[in-house]
């Protein structure tokens, strides 16, 4: 029987004995090869979400796209999760608002966190904006342990991030 593979090789190599940083380093040019020839805004965000959730394994990884004032829920991988959110509440919603990074060690310390899952304890989320500069998405990393993020996370899901716009625009 034949049997068909997708134009390119959809595999991702990541050593689990690496250090974070050096995940994020080899996993940056796989991940511009799975998304650099799609402009499809979904089809990129689903593949980022398994890509960051197979590397890390992190508890939750998605994203939450503008739909006019609320939030809502985009491709992720992890448990299901909240399908809207408001814009006055939560860190999603403030990462959307302030249009930056917003990087929670305990989330039972951020007044207005919206808890999806009991299990998470650290969170981050990026904003994803726009040629415009206008943010359009969120990128939202959950994790059950506590103080999970550091400003390593923050600079790669930036550049991740800044490589999904690229990819779509
Ligand atoms: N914790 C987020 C909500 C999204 S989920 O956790 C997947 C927030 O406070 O905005």
């Amino acid at each position: 029987m034949d049997m068909y593979l997708c134009s390119m090789s959809e595999s991702l190599y990541v050593d689990q004995s690496l250090s974070k940083d050096q995940k994020y380093r080899d996993l940056l040019p796989q991940l511009k090869a799975l998304i650099g020839n799609e402009k499809n805004a979904v089809a990129n965000m689903a593949n980022l979400s398994a890509a960051l959730k197979s590397a890390f394994n992190f508890w939750w990884v998605g994203f939450y796209l503008v739909d006019q004032d609320e939030l809502v829920l985009g491709p992720f991988q992890g448990p299901v999760a909240c399908t809207r959110l408001s814009k006055n509440k939560g860190v999603c919603a403030k990462a959307w608002q302030t249009a930056t990074t917003v990087i929670v060690p305990d989330v039972d310390q951020f007044p207005g966190h919206i808890a999806c899952s009991g299990e998470t304890r650290s969170e981050i989320v990026v904003p994803v904006k726009n040629t415009n500069g206008n943010v359009f998405a969120v990128l939202d990393v959950d994790s059950n342990k506590p103080d999970d993020f550091d400003s390593d996370d923050q600079q790669y899901l930036e550049l991740i991030a800044a490589m999904l716009q690229t990819s779509v625009q």
